[in-house]
């Protein structure tokens, strides 16, 4: 499969993976059943390894490891960041108000890995 076609499906992930978390959140504040479905419980699981699978890949293509580049160990920080944050938001955290605040401020990395993508540059400045 070639780079292009790769950061393509990455992209994808990235997109589903942030609307699903969007959602459950949007549930999670509505106490919905919907959260209780299976396909809501696995779907997460199967989008999410797609989105490590073709970041790993896409990186063994360019030989570019997070490490030896700045913007590669940002995503990665941002993204460890973002599931510790969105299992609070959506199952650890102790009170409605923990959970909102970490699912909003998932958001706000998420939006910020999205950004460091575009950019290569953790500071933003392209
Ligand atoms: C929530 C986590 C992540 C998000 C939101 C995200 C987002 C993105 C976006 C939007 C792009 C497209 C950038 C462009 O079009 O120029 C991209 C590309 C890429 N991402 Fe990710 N990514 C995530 C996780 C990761 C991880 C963990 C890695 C590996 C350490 C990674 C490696 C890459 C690589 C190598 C590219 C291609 C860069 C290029 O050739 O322009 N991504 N990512």
């Amino acid at each position: 499969m070639s780079y292009a076609a790769l950061k393509i499906i990455h992209v994808i992930s990235v997109i589903f993976s942030y609307l699903l978390f969007m959602l459950r959140g949007i549930w999670m504040m509505q106490n919905s059943s919907i959260l209780q479905r299976r396909w809501v419980k696995i779907l997460p699981h199967v989008i999410d390894t797609v989105l490590l699978a073709s970041a790993v890949t896409l990186v063994t293509m360019i030989q570019q490891y997070p490490g030896m580049s700045a913007w590669l160990s940002t995503k990665i920080g941002g993204l460890l960041l973002y599931i510790i944050l969105g299992m609070m938001a959506l199952r650890f955290g102790k009170s409605r108000k923990i959970k909102i605040i970490s699912w909003i401020t998932a958001q706000i990395v998420f939006f910020y890995i999205v950004l460091v993508a575009l950019t290569k540059n953790p500071t933003l400045i392209s």
